[in-house]
């Protein structure tokens, strides 16, 4: 099994590093900061809050890697404070540890009326079943390999998560990916920290209208994409 060390990144938020591998569970260079970029200014601040809201509709997330829980949280608050309805569906394979989360300090780092229970909320929901957290977010934590994601039309917007290229390929492979296409509605979008060109193309050829966006500090760029 590979170690796992807790380490603070530049904004202050702390990350799970995997020394073996040189690769960390988000940017080094801020991991809040990287997630509320990527995530949810690239990605959920972009879709049509307007029609979800005047027709009460919730937004479907779907994560690929639920880790840490960071994404998931900071969706929390970002749905709140935008009055709209979320519905955050993730996919994990190897949870993390309860030792582990204990000693992530996103609960401090936040400023968000009870950051720490929510969190608590995030990771204690049952595993592959629909959790309310609160009236306008739910979470469905699915305790499975990307590659056995079964979903189809069912998100309107991917966060994809996973560990870089760099050490697991097949991940952003046309196979995996095409399994994310899947799952998205019509006009579906897909966001994602990686900015590699043969990602980009993979999903190109998928039927994603891709964008390269301006990345998070410390980072050039970062690919958007919609299903067309
Ligand atoms: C870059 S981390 C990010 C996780 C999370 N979004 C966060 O903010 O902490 C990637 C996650 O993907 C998970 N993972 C790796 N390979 C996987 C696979 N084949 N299927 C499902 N999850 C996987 C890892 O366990 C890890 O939690």
């Amino acid at each position: 099994m590979l170690s796992h060390q807790i380490i603070t990144t530049k904004d202050g938020s702390t990350t799970i590093q995997i020394p073996e591998w040189n690769e960390q569970y988000h940017s080094k260079h801020g991991a809040i900061q990287e997630a509320k970029h990527v995530f949810l200014k690239t990605g959920l601040a972009s879709l049509d809050l307007d029609y979800f809201r005047e027709n009460d509709i919730e937004i479907t997330v779907l994560e690929a890697g639920f880790g840490t829980g960071l994404n998931a949280l900071l969706s929390y608050f970002w749905a709140k404070e935008n009055k709209v309805k979320v519905n955050y569906i993730s996919l994990e394979a190897f949870p993390v540890a309860e030792k582990e989360v204990s000693k992530l300090n996103y609960p401090q780092q936040i400023e968000g009326e009870q950051a720490d229970a929510i969190f608590k909320k995030l990771h204690s929901a049952i595993w592959d079943k629909r959790t309310e957290i609160s009236s306008n977010f739910k979470l469905h934590k699915i305790h499975q390999k990307f590659d056995q994601l079964s979903l189809i039309d069912t998100a309107n917007i991917v966060f994809y998560d996973a560990f870089g290229p760099r050490v697991q390929p097949d991940l952003w492979d046309m196979k995996t990916l095409e399994l994310f296409k899947t799952a998205l509605k019509d006009k579906g979008v897909f966001v994602t920290y990686c900015a590699k060109g043969s990602v980009r193309r993979n999903l190109e050829s998928l039927g994603f209208k891709m964008k390269r966006m301006p990345g998070p500090p410390g980072k050039r760029e970062m690919l958007r994409g919609e299903l067309i």
